[in-house]
């Protein structure tokens, strides 16, 4: 391919500025071409910054959309707007990176499945975790079965006192809840993924508000204002596959605990159980004794997009991305597998409210 892809991004604040627009601005096959955020000065920073010359800057994504020589959007708003633009873009015959969380409802993540596989454009979740070194190297232990046969597990989302306080984190309408669909979501997805288990039965959910209402918190990003914060600041979640296997979710953003783990996963199989507390480490049997080992993470074939090049994962993530659509094979995160992670959370959520579990068919 001798033309290089045309990239927009939708949404230029922290996780633009932060991973998107670097990762994107190293790959020689993309040129970043349009920018747009309704605080048009954002836009325009991002495109004196990351943009080819002459690109473009945009108020409305709709205007954007237009621009038939855009190859591929991504999607960097707040979540309430990830299934609309999303899926206006594959209306508009371009390829689609979404933020994590997919969409706030699972009805709205089912119809941005419906329509990438409808438009036949790719779709895409920016669940950046699945691309560490220790994530790749776990999920290639566990799909060659070394674990056995994974029942439990546990994805963990704790943090003490990182409640978000910029942007619009703490607004229910905007986001469609706290710390679960917010970093539940990231945990979860390495979860399925590492069990390659999409198939929930039942989702028992507990949720609350026990710490956002208190002035002047001791906080990682500087003291959150109680008057704003309308999502829960912990969420729960027990978790029953069809298959007998059992998963705890665990999030908060304000916690008393001194057990604090974000994006990780503990699985236990029958050969063997894994965990990524302090480093991946390896547990069982061997010689009639226990082990546990841990796993140099530095030396080796880690990365198995990039051999180990030194990139980091968001690097590797927006790569493997765009390689995905020149060579027309599939992305690593699939929309389908996303929708499943949006309905488990969506069933916590609804099961906190109601006090019943929530049953799949
Ligand atoms: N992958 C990760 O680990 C990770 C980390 C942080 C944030 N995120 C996700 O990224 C998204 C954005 O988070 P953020 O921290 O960058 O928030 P942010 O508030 O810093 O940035 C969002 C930007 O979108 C703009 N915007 C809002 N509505 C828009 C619209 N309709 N059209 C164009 N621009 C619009 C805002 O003005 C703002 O500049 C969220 O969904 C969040 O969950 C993911």
């Amino acid at each position: 391919m001798s033309e290089k892809l045309k990239v927009a991004i939708v949404g230029c604040g922290g996780i633009a500025n932060g991973k998107h627009m670097p990762s994107l601005s190293k790959l020689e096959q993309v040129e970043l071409v349009a920018f747009c955020d309704i605080v048009v000065e954002r836009a325009e920073r991002a495109a004196a910054k990351f943009g080819v010359e002459g690109a473009k800057v945009y108020e409305d994504y709709t205007e954007l959309l237009k621009d038939g020589s855009i190859d591929v959007v991504h999607v960097c708003t707040p979540n309430s707007s990830h299934a609309e633009i999303s899926i206006a873009a594959l209306e508009a015959d371009k390829h689609v990176m979404c933020e994590k969380p997919m969409a706030k409802t699972s009805e709205e993540a089912r119809q941005m499945v419906e329509t990438a596989k409808r438009t036949g454009k790719k779709l895409t979740i920016g669940y950046n975790n699945r691309f560490r070194p220790d994530s790749l190297h776990l999920h290639n232990i566990c799909e060659r079965g070394d674990l056995g046969e994974v029942y439990f597990a546990k994805a963990h989302a704790i943090r003490r006192r990182a409640v978000p306080t910029w942007g619009v984190f703490l607004d229910e309408e905007k986001q469609g809840g706290g710390p679960l669909i917010d970093i539940g979501t990231h945990a979860l997805d390495l979860t399925l993924w590492m069990m390659d288990n999409y198939k929930p039965k039942a989702v028992l959910g507990t949720s609350y508000h026990k710490l956002g209402h208190k002035e002047n918190s001791a906080n990682a990003f500087g003291p959150w204002d109680p008057k704003e914060f309308t999502v829960e600041d912990s969420a729960f979640g027990f978790i029953t596959m069809e298959n007998g296997a059992t998963i705890v979710l665990e999030s908060s953003w304000a916690l008393n605990t001194l057990e604090v783990d974000e994006a990780k996963v503990s699985l236990s199989g029958t050969e063997a159980g894994a965990d990524m507390k302090g480093g991946l480490r390896i547990n069982g049997e061997e010689f009639g004794r226990l082990y546990t080992k841990e796993v140099d993470l530095k030396t080796g074939g880690v990365a198995f997009f990039s051999g180990g090049s030194g990139e980091s994962d968001s690097d590797i993530e927006a790569r493997q991305w765009i390689n995905s659509i020149i060579n027309d094979t599939e992305p690593l995160v699939k929309p389908e597998q996303a929708f499943v992670v949006t309905q488990i959370l969506e069933a916590i959520y609804e099961s906190a409210k109601t006090g019943k579990a929530v049953y799949f068919d």
